[in-house]
């Protein structure tokens, strides 16, 4: 049986998860891999910390030159997370020969192109299924099992820790800095949690998820992208009312030519299956021309999903190292779509605004959408007084118009005093 050396950067919760998988199922994993997997060196520039995990100390190193320049190590698996150092790390390991496993969904969304080229000269596989979607093998899905299918559309519910916090805020009423606070201190939300809840981890995962499907090269700060940290209860609240959740839903669709695509707050449907995914759960929900409607549901995140995503690969490459194969080179991110992100598309849209309570209001707010042909689907008001003086919230839910289009109307709106304020406009999915 061959020795396979493996080589971690980072010891943080991926790859003491990756460590503990190999542990737990060492037996199952040599026998699918026909290999010894051994984890000779682990780059950890704090060793003196208590990890909590049953490492021996003695393969700990903390200069990363001691892995990459390693000609015994077969694959690097780089945990550190972020854009750089880890791009520089993945391309040294890659010139160097070595496979490179990786669950960093920021480097891949910034620099998948370039690091996979850089797999191919060196014949070397590049792999990051754990990127997203955590233990769900989506990756390993549309770009094996799924490849006769063509898909307009992908939904997804990619992170977490936004899912979390939307479904605590809908559950229990609280406000949104009650929920942060109480998920950071069960340890559920990052110390700084910008990237979770301002949608940015969300929109580099669509990124990629949009290379694999679609072929398309649009970069996340490409994607218009809106957080969950300005969403207020109240419309959380009202959506219920309509029939929807709210989730912070990323979102591609392929049509005529272009891409639309956004992260942002949307309500679904109660009868949409992403509806009932709650938690810290993540999901996918995609429909192929031939194999139809499929929604992959899981943890996105944690040590050992992750962990497991990342053994997946792997005992992939592990595979074709023992048997000798000739390597699949063909690039699982794909660029031959030369389209660009061309926004929101159209969408039917909930709008809730402050107006002035008396009469005339409703009429003109309704002959102002009408002039821009936004049709109004279903409208409450809610009064709480019964003054002509006070100032009430009115909720809308408008027929399928463009964003740009919307955003003008309102905008009139506004300028003709006919409402105080715009407070929320959230896509609706259908
Ligand atoms: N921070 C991410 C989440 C997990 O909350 O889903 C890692 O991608």
């Amino acid at each position: 049986m061959k020795n396979i050396n493996v080589g971690i950067l980072g010891i943080g919760n991926v790859a003491r998860g990756t460590y503990q998988t190999l542990e737990l199922n060492r037996s199952k994993i040599e026998q699918a891999t026909g290999a010894s997997i051994q984890i000779t060196k682990i780059l950890n520039r704090r060793p003196e910390l208590d990890r909590g995990v049953n490492i021996p100390k003695e393969i700990y190193v903390t200069d990363v030159n001691e892995i990459l320049d390693d000609s015994s190590i077969d694959i690097v698996v780089e945990l550190i997370g972020g854009i750089e150092p880890a791009t520089e790390y993945m391309a040294r390991a890659l010139k160097a020969g070595k496979h490179v496993v990786t669950a960093n969904k920021a480097a891949i969304a910034a620099n998948g192109k370039m690091l996979q080229a850089l797999a191919q000269e060196n014949n070397v596989l590049l792999r990051f299924e754990g990127s997203v979607g955590g233990g769900i093998p989506i990756i390993n899905a549309i770009t094996t099992s799924l490849l006769s299918n063509e898909f307009d559309e992908i939904l997804g519910i990619l992170n977490g820790t936004t899912n979390y916090i939307l479904t605590k805020m809908s559950d229990e009423g609280k406000d949104y800095a009650e929920v942060l606070a109480d998920a950071q201190k069960k340890g559920l939300a990052e110390a700084d949690p910008t990237a979770d809840v301002e949608g940015i981890d969300a929109a580099n995962k669509l990124s990629i998820l949009m290379s694999l499907i679609f072929g398309v090269d649009i970069p996340p700060q490409e994607i218009p992208t809106q957080g969950i940290s300005k969403l207020s209860s109240y419309d959380i609240n009202y959506a219920t009312e309509f029939g929807y959740r709210v989730k912070l839903l990323a979102s591609a669709k392929k049509q005529d030519g272009s891409v639309s695509c956004n992260v942002q707050p949307t309500l679904v449907p109660f009868s949409h299956p992403i509806a009932a995914v709650s938690n810290e759960f993540n999901a996918i929900y995609i429909t192929g021309n031939v194999a139809d409607d499929l929604m992959f549901y899981g943890r996105g995140a944690g040590p050992l999903p992750t962990g497991s995503a990342v053994m997946g690969d792997i005992i992939g490459i592990a595979r074709l190292i023992e048997k000798e194969s000739a390597y699949d080179m063909q690039p699982l991110l794909r660029y031959d779509a030369p389209l660009r992100c061309a926004g929101e598309g159209s969408n039917q849209y909930y709008i809730r605004v402050t107006v002035p309570d008396r009469p005339g209001v409703l009429g003109s707010i309704s002959s102002t959408f009408g002039k821009y042909s936004v049709g109004i689907k279903s409208m409450v008001q809610r009064a709480e007084g019964d003054g002509e003086n006070s100032h009430v919230p009115l909720i809308f839910i408008v027929y399928q118009t463009e964003r740009s289009v919307l955003d003008q109307a309102l905008r009139e709106l506004l300028d003709n005093a006919f409402v105080d304020s715009v407070d929320s406009v959230m896509r609706v999915q259908r």
